[in-house]
């Protein structure tokens, strides 16, 4: 079994969302191995958006991010990477599928509800950052 990283944005926690979003991962057949609900520091931020440190919102990202509380998990399922983008649904709310996380709760392409790690690899460095114990 496969884990990846998943987060309830600062936008969807704010509106009230967390339990509605967690009851579809579960619905969904994900297993939630690890759950925390904490604020973002900007130090922390930065590392979990290295990636994207290039890119022109890369400032609003972080700020974003760390603008009040979010939910981080670690989720088990099959092909998880996959499975939770999936579920999450297009970057941009706007373009994402019917049911998915980011059509429901998602408001624009930077307040949209969730992240999830698109890779395998990008999954163990976001893992590692926020739940370091978790061996896989
Ligand atoms: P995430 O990392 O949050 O799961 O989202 P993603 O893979 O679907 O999208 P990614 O390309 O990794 O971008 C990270 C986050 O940056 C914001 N974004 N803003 N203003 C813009 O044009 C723009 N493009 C992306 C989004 O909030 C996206 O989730
Ligand atoms: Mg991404």
């Amino acid at each position: 079994m496969a884990y990846t990283f998943a987060m309830i944005k600062p936008d969807a926690v704010k509106a009230g969302h967390t339990g509605s979003i967690i009851k579809m991962i579960e619905d969904n057949g994900f297993t939630i191995a690890r759950m925390e609900k904490r604020t973002i520091d900007k130090k922390t931020a930065e590392k979990f958006y290295a990636v994207h440190a290039a890119r022109p919102f890369f400032g609003e990202l972080v700020d974003f991010i760390t603008s009040g509380p979010v939910v981080v998990m670690a989720l088990a399922k099959d092909d998880a990477v996959f499975a939770w983008r999936t579920l999450m649904g297009a970057t941009n709310p706007k373009d994402a599928a019917e049911g998915t996380v980011r059509k429901l709760y998602g408001t624009s392409i930077g307040t949209n509800a969730a992240h999830g790690s698109d890779s395998a690899e990008n999954a163990q460095y976001e893992l590692s950052i926020f739940f370091p114990d978790l061996k896989n």
